[in-house]
């Protein structure tokens, strides 16, 4: 059994797309590419700035990137701007998310979130979900000022819990956070709950699921 299991937070266990679907009647019929676009944004950033050797936090370019969606969108009220600000802070975890978790728990492992989101942002997701009492970690890019895929994040974990990257498994919903996780060292567990095509041959998951719902099972 691996000691430790680390979890991405947005996408993998909090649903990005919940905001946008808390307002939906009221963004409109642009709701789903408005959500896709928000997220594609907010990501972009992350890895552009990253390479340029810059650094703003993520709660930054999640606004900058829902700014974005609301002047490619006109459509869209931008009235509902605070309103979804808010909601991406409350974001609902996934209905597999807590199977999961005290499962491996119950099992001895250590769990621990590693995320692109600044402390506040991810302290609030996890109060909202109540996961607090789950977990032995929580790593934020926000302490290095560089974002994923860069080593120095994925390190974070291994120094902050005291333990080898082959030790680690990994689990995350990006199939580019799993490439990172791999080139690391973690054992990664690609969620890919969409069905979608896979990526990076040379940096492939140890197991790829389609939901949480599954980890233990395929857990090592
Ligand atoms: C995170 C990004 C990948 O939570 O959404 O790190």
């Amino acid at each position: 059994m691996l000691s430790a299991y680390v979890f991405d937070a947005y996408g993998t266990l909090f649903d990005v797309h919940a905001a946008i679907d808390r307002h939906r009647t009221a963004v409109g019929a642009d709701a789903q590419r408005f959500s896709e676009l928000w997220r594609t944004k907010q990501l972009e950033y992350s890895w552009t700035l990253t390479l340029a050797g810059h650094y703003v936090d993520f709660s930054k370019l999640t606004e900058r990137a829902l700014d974005f969606a609301f002047a490619r969108f006109p459509s869209v009220d931008r009235g509902l701007r605070a309103k979804l600000l808010e909601a991406y802070l409350t974001l609902d975890a996934f209905p597999d998310v807590h199977t999961a978790l005290t499962g491996l728990k119950s099992r001895g492992a250590r769990l621990a979130i590693l995320s692109n989101g600044t402390p506040a942002m991810l302290g609030s997701a996890i109060e909202a979900a109540a996961m607090q009492g789950l977990l032995d970690g929580v790593f934020s890019v926000d302490a290095v000022r560089r974002y994923k895929p860069r080593r120095e994040v994925y390190a974070l974990v291994t120094e902050g819990l005291g333990i080898e990257p082959s030790d680690t498994g990994f689990v995350s919903s990006n199939r580019w956070d799993v490439m990172g996780a791999v080139s690391f060292g973690f054992k990664a567990f690609w969620i890919n709950r969409s069905g979608a095509p896979n990526e990076y041959p040379d940096q492939g998951p140890e197991r790829e699921i389609p939901g949480l719902g599954e980890l233990l099972q395929a857990a090592l």
